[in-house]
Order: structure tokens, then C-alpha cells, then sequence
């Protein structure tokens, strides 16, 4: 690997690409959210980490908070981040996609990628030798479960059996939900309209991992049944980045999948809100739910920073564990 900062001795060495939240294992997955915990309490020791570091962010889509907290996580570490749009990489003039990944090996320490197919983090990961990060895909949200998980635990101190309820599209935040729910022990209950259930090779490995961690996963059709009792709802966008073709189409099937205060009042007494953002208020989530008492999306907002930052440390340092901060 040619890194200017890469593994300390001892340390681990093998892959770190961060594909989908699966990548990281029960063990990785809790210790990066202690991570992310220890920079927000003191971001000090984190300081500097990276310095000489280079962070390399494609961004196929659109971004707001990802490029921002992603960039300012890089900086908070003493590493340059270099965002890299389609329209500035040669890839978009037939470089393939495996030579992309070996030329930005040579001076980067670390890659995080915003794409459509899944298939194109894998391969970018394929032939690179520095770690690979999915910034979001069609169908992974990796860094944004990690924000959603700690803030949950930040408000009920454990994640062990919460009652998670996602409203809305079985796609990208509801597949990286789904794992994080598989990992930490979560009960999550998934409500989509019909033929926009998440996939099963998604599910079914989460919930034989959620037999070890305590969680679950279930699928209904009903918002009602999944809000009933929960201790978080959770609402996306009804029409994902690459599918504003079938927006008219889509309005019509999620029409009764929208959070307001009535849906909300189905949950627990101290249910709160959550939303990866951006929303589309009036469509998936009402403005009263938005900027309700029960709205944690500002704090959950917040909390992509010192996630992104523990991932950047994590996987370019390969100490997971902040042994050596
Ligand atoms: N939640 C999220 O990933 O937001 P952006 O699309 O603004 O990065
Ligand atoms: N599902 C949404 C998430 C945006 C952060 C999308 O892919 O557009």
C-alpha cells in the first residue's frame, strides 16, 4: 500500500474496505461507534492522525451532508480530502473502473465513494489497495446506519431490543438499517408499500445475526403495525436518487406511508423521529413531525461528522480499536 500514513505496527493490515455495514462485524461496528463516541467527547487525540494523509471522495450523486461532514472529517484528522465529481475523472471517457482504482492507489490513502450500482464500490475495491468506503450506493447507506445507530444509543443509552420502525422504501437506508439492526440487536420492523420491500439477500443474513445479537427483522405492508410501541420511526425519501423517472408513480404507491402525527402517536409515548434527510416535507414526513418535539434528525445529522471521521482513522490507520490515540 502506498500510504503516507497507513498501519502502525501490530496493527491490522487486511482488508478495510467498508462496502456495507456487514463489512464491519458485530465487533468492528461497535468498537467505531465507541470510536466515534471518545471524538465527540474529545476530538483532541484524533487531531492530526492523518496528517500528510490524502482522502479521495467520487461523488457520482448529489451530496450534501456526506461530501461536507466527509471533507470535514478528513480535515479534522490532518488529511487533504480531494472530491472528485464525474465530470473531472477520466472514467467518464472509458478509463475503466479497475485502472481508476489502481491509479488513485498511488496517492491516496484512503477512497470513499457516492455511485449508483453496487457493483462499481466492489470493483473500485477490487483493484485498489487503499480501503474502499461506500458513501452511498442504489442499494447500501453504510455510513449513514452508523450516525443513525449512535444516535439512538445517545438517546436511549443501548440499542440492545429497541423497537426501530422504517416507513417508506426498502432500498439503500432501509438495506444498511436492516444490517445495523442485525448487528447491534435491534427489533426492527420494515413497512413498505408492495414491490418496494428491501431485498432478501439483505435480510436473511441480518436476521440469522440477529438470532446471536438479541434484534429482528420483520417486514410488513402495515405503517400501523410497524409504528405500534416502537422507539424510533424512521422515514426516507419516497424517491431515491436515480429514480426521479418514476416520481408520479411512486407518490401513488407510498401514499399512506407519510409520518405525521398521527402515525406518530402509534408509537411509544417517547418515541422519537428520525430521517437520513434530505426530506421531502409533505410527502414522506410532515413538517409538524419535522420540527416536532419528537425530531431528532438535527442531532442524527450532526452525527455523520465524528462517525465519518472514526471510519476515515479506522481504516486508514487500521486501529479500530483507538489503541494507539
Ligand atoms: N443523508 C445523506 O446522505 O445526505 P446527503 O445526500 O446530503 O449526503
Ligand atoms: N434513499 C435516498 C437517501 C439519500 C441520502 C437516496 O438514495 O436518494
Amino acid at each position: 500500500m502506498t500510504t503516507a500514513v497507513g498501519p502502525a505496527p501490530g496493527v491490522s493490515a487486511g482488508s478495510r474496505d467498508v462496502l456495507t455495514l456487514a463489512d464491519l462485524g458485530p465487533q468492528g461496528f461497535r468498537a467505531l461507534l465507541d470510536l466515534a463516541t471518545r471524538l465527540k467527547g474529545d476530538r483532541g487525540p484524533f487531531r492530526g492522525t492523518l496528517a500528510g494523509g490524502r482522502v479521495g471522495m467520487i461523488f457520482d450523486k448529489p451530496s450534501t451532508r456526506t461530501r461536507v461532514s466527509f471533507e470535514a472529517a478528513a480535515w479534522l484528522l490532518g488529511a487533504l480530502p480531494i472530491v472528485l465529481r464525474p465530470d473531472e475523472l477520466q472514467l467518464g471517457r472509458g478509463e475503466t473502473i479497475a485502472d481508476t482504482a489502481r491509479a488513485l492507489s498511488l496517492y491516496l490513502d484512503a477512497l470513499t465513494v457516492r455511485t449508483f450500482a453496487q457493483t462499481t464500490v466492489e470493483e473500485l475495491a477490487e483493484a485498489a489497495s487503499i480501503p474502499v468506503v461506500n458513501a452511498l450506493t442504489n442499494e447500501h447507506h453504510p455510513c449513514q446506519a452508523l450516525a443513525d445507530v449512535l444516535t439512538l444509543e445517545e438517546e436511549f443509552g443501548s440499542l440492545k431490543g429497541l423497537r426501530v420502525a422504517f416507513i417508506g422504501d426498502g432500498d439503500n437506508v432501509c438495506h444498511s438499517l436492516i444490517q445495523a439492526a442485525g448487528l447491534a440487536g435491534i427489533e426492527l420492523r420494515v413497512a413498505t408499500p408492495r414491490g418496494y420491500e428491501p431485498m432478501e439477500e439483505i435480510i436473511w443474513p441480518a436476521e440469522v445475526l440477529s438470532r446471536v445479537t438479541g434484534g429482528s427483522i420483520t417486514v410488513t405492508h402495515d405503517p400501523l403495525r410497524a409504528v405500534h410501541g416502537a422507539d424510533a420511526v424512521y422515514a426516507d425519501t419516497w424517491t431515491s436518487m436515480g429514480h426521479e423517472g418514476e416520481q408520479v408513480a411512486r407518490q401513488k404507491a407510498f401514499r399512506g406511508f407519510r409520518v405525521d402525527e398521527k402515525l406518530m402517536a402509534r408509537a411509544a409515548p417517547s418515541a422519537i423521529f428520525l430521517h437520513c434527510l434530505p426530506a421531502h416535507r409533505g410527502e414522506e414526513v410532515t413538517d409538524e413531525v419535522m420540527d416536532g418535539p419528537a425530531s431528532r434528525v438535527w442531532p442524527q445529522a450532526a452525527n455523520r461528522l465524528p462517525t465519518e471521521a472514526a471510519l476515515l482513522y479506522s481504516v486508514v490507520t487500521g486501529d479500530v480499536d483507538g489503541v494507539l490515540l
